[in-house]
């Protein structure tokens, strides 16, 4: 696999290396991986823990950190995160405190991961009280993206990283959008990371801009919470950029003409229901909230978001959030 190509090169014999991934991962590509390494000499710990964004807790950071001093690895140590985005979450987290900091490799095998997770520097875990709530900047040092690992890809994993595909288009180029719009998937990997690399470049700590990245996922990271991060993350990001569509429908920044093509790009989801109150009651421990005021990204179109002072994001009329919920969960326009 051309992975070993590329990572060789990124190695050196006298460090040593935590290869972290999850169940799934290891049974595909992690155990191959561990072994060739040791073939050529080096010095690699392959750390499993159960796939699921349930995992994705403070307590399976412990689980990685608690092996890794066991096996008495210090600074001189790499970390690979060898997965999708729970896994470079959660190992990206780990590097960035292990032993105050230590280097990260992302490989990441999911499309999610290749589009959004394991570029842009965001780790994290998260917790009953909030998605992603613990969590550092740590940007990997090395990124190796290798599309050969999508072949063994569920259908439904595609599908949820097809919809943070979406929304790069919606937040920045019509141009992509145009182009889901006619089933033309072609090099969408290459130009979802080009869009997030320019946003993080030009803002890394989110301190502006960044929050267009953000589009869907004031909803999306709100309703994994009340359904207990049984939900996938992705099908949460459909539902948020169909939730948050429509409130900027409802801002009067996006037409009903755009607004149907969103929906019809994103027909297909059937999305669990979840209580109004408890969804707004969630929503208010969002990053981007301002005091008590929640606070959404709203479109400006296709391909573009209202820049709002450039804090790009803003609150919303609470009725316009009832609207939108009443929208998802019983299709009412
Ligand atoms: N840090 C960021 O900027 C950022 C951005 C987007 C998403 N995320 C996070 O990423 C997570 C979601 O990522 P995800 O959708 O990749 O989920 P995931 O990591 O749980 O992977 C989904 C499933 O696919 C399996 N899998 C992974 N690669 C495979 C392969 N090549 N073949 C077969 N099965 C494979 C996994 O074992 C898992 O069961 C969420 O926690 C989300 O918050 C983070």
């Amino acid at each position: 696999m051309n992975i070993l190509f590329n990572l060789f090169p990124l190695l050196c014999l006298n460090r040593r290396y935590s290869l972290v991934t999850d169940t799934n991962v290891a049974k595909l590509y992690g155990n191959m991986i561990e072994h060739s390494l040791k073939k050529e000499g080096y010095d690699v710990s392959l750390i499993v823990f159960p796939a699921g964004e349930i995992h994705k807790t403070r307590r399976t950071k412990e689980f990685i950190e608690d092996v890794m001093l066991q096996l008495k690895m210090g600074r001189d140590t790499t970390v690979i995160a060898l997965g999708g985005g729970v896994v470079s979450d959660l190992a990206g987290f780990v590097a960035a405190t292990y032993c105050r900091g230590i280097p990260l490799i992302n490989i990441p095998t999911t499309l999610m991961g290749m589009v959004d997770a394991a570029i842009g520097g965001k780790t994290g875990v998260n917790t009953t009280l909030g998605k992603n709530k613990i969590g550092a900047f740590y940007p990997a040092s090395h990124i190796l993206i290798e599309e050969k690992f999508l072949e063994t890809l569920p259908e439904e994993e595609m599908k949820n990283g097809y919809a943070e595909v979406i929304k790069y288009a919606l937040i920045a180029s019509s141009v992509l959008f145009e182009q889901l719009e006619k089933g033309d998937q072609t090099h969408v990997v290459n130009t979802c990371v080009g869009l997030k690399e320019d946003i993080v470049k030009r803002d890394l700590l989110e301190r502006g801009e960044r929050r267009i990245l953000n589009f869907g996922h004031t909803f999306a990271h709100a309703y994994e919470q009340v359904l207990d991060y049984r939900v996938s993350h992705g099908m949460a990001v459909a539902a948020g950029l169909l939730f948050e569509s429509h409130l900027s429908r409802s801002l009067g920044t996006l037409s009903d003409t755009d607004f149907a093509r969103i929906v019809s790009l994103l027909q297909g989801w059937q999305f669990p229901y979840i209580d109004c109150e408890a969804l707004i009651e969630a929503m208010t421990t969002d990053k981007k909230t301002r005091g008590h005021e929640t606070r959404f990204v709203i479109l400006n179109g296709i391909g573009q978001v209202v820049p709002f002072d450039n804090e790009y994001c803003t609150a919303v009329d609470e009725k316009y959030v009832r609207d939108a919920y009443d929208y998802l969960f019983y299709q009412t326009i």
